[in-house]
């Protein structure tokens, strides 16, 4: 796989998949993204919601498309409705009910409603059902992602105050809502598109700049706990184009036989359908620094 470019499911068709995550479950991989497999409304940087797609894959290169597990309705009073916002689906297995949990930002047309909603599924491939729409603690949410840490608990990390700030909010035990409990972190930093990882007992979260479509310098934090102290470090990126994330922006962070990667989405805010992705390797030195480095093509995980 081209990073950088639109990749292609293993029928030859465009991955439609962006905003992304990877969920582990059993020996498959599930790819879930937004599907923005439609030109751009005429004149504008938006495609009309089509819904939530799912791909599966044993080794993260072949990509079998398994249909929208989510789709867009048609009320107009529907939060789901095509004319709004469902961006960064992030998918999680809760244990305990044997449930796949879905958040995903949503919005209204103007971004200004800045809700997350939650669905649920029995299976990987769904159909996933939304359960509800909430301002988390009763703030703002727009770029998110999830994280589940190694003791089964859950956070949903979202911005909060027109992006200024990253709320970090731990979930129940059926990640079917939030505990009440959360923090505030890098305050007036205005970061976005968060993605989350742990590394020899650190928690590091890359984010992007807020510009929109646009590529920008990422930037990495860390925290020994993960309602901690956050401490902003430096942009991860290194080499040629890395003051602009690779012309890319963060979408999700994922383990694989203990190695990390990134992975990015190259948007093409005129032509948003053909948006690119690459998986980028990360790497950590024995201070704990984190660097992310281009490479041309994705052929999996190492052994
Ligand atoms: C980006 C954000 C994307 C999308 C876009 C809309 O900053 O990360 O998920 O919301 O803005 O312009």
């Amino acid at each position: 796989m081209k990073n950088g470019q639109i990749w292609l499911d293993v029928d030859g068709k465009d991955i439609q998949a962006h905003g992304g995550c990877i969920l582990q479950y059993r020996d498959r991989f599930y790819w879930y993204g937004e599907n923005k497999d439609a030109p751009n409304c005429p004149g504008r940087r938006r495609v009309d919601v089509i819904g939530v797609s799912c791909y599966s894959s044993g080794n993260l290169v072949d990509w079998k498309y398994e249909g929208l597990v989510l789709k867009a309705e048609s009320d107009p009073e529907s939060p789901l409705h095509f004319s709004k916002v469902v961006e960064r689906p992030k998918v999680l297995y809760n244990e305990k009910t044997n449930r796949f949990v879905m958040w995903m930002h949503l919005d209204s047309p103007d971004y200004s409603f800045s809700s997350v909603g939650i669905a649920a599924a029995e299976q990987p491939t769904g159909p996933f059902r939304l359960i509800k729409t909430t301002h988390p603690n009763r703030q703002e949410s727009r770029d998110m992602t999830l994280y589940r840490d190694e003791d089964g608990t859950a956070y949903l990390i979202h911005a909060k105050d027109w992006n200024k700030t990253m709320n970090i909010a731990r979930l129940n035990g059926e990640y079917t809502d939030l505990d009440g409990t959360y923090v505030s972190v890098m305050a007036d930093q205005e970061r976005e598109a968060p993605a989350l990882c742990k590394h020899g007992g650190q928690y590091y979260m890359i984010t992007s700049g807020c510009t929109g479509w646009a590529p920008n310098s990422a930037l990495y934090a860390v925290s020994p706990q993960i309602m901690g102290h956050w401490k902003l470090i430096d942009n991860p990126c290194e080499g040629p184009n890395s003051r602009k994330t690779f012309f890319g922006q963060s979408s999700f962070l994922f383990t694989v036989n203990q190695k990390h990667y990134l992975m990015l989405d190259h948007w093409i805010p005129e032509n948003l359908q053909k948006s690119g992705y690459s998986i980028l390797p990360v790497t950590f030195d024995g201070d704990g620094a984190m660097t992310v480095r281009w490479v041309d093509t994705w052929n999996g995980p190492e052994e």
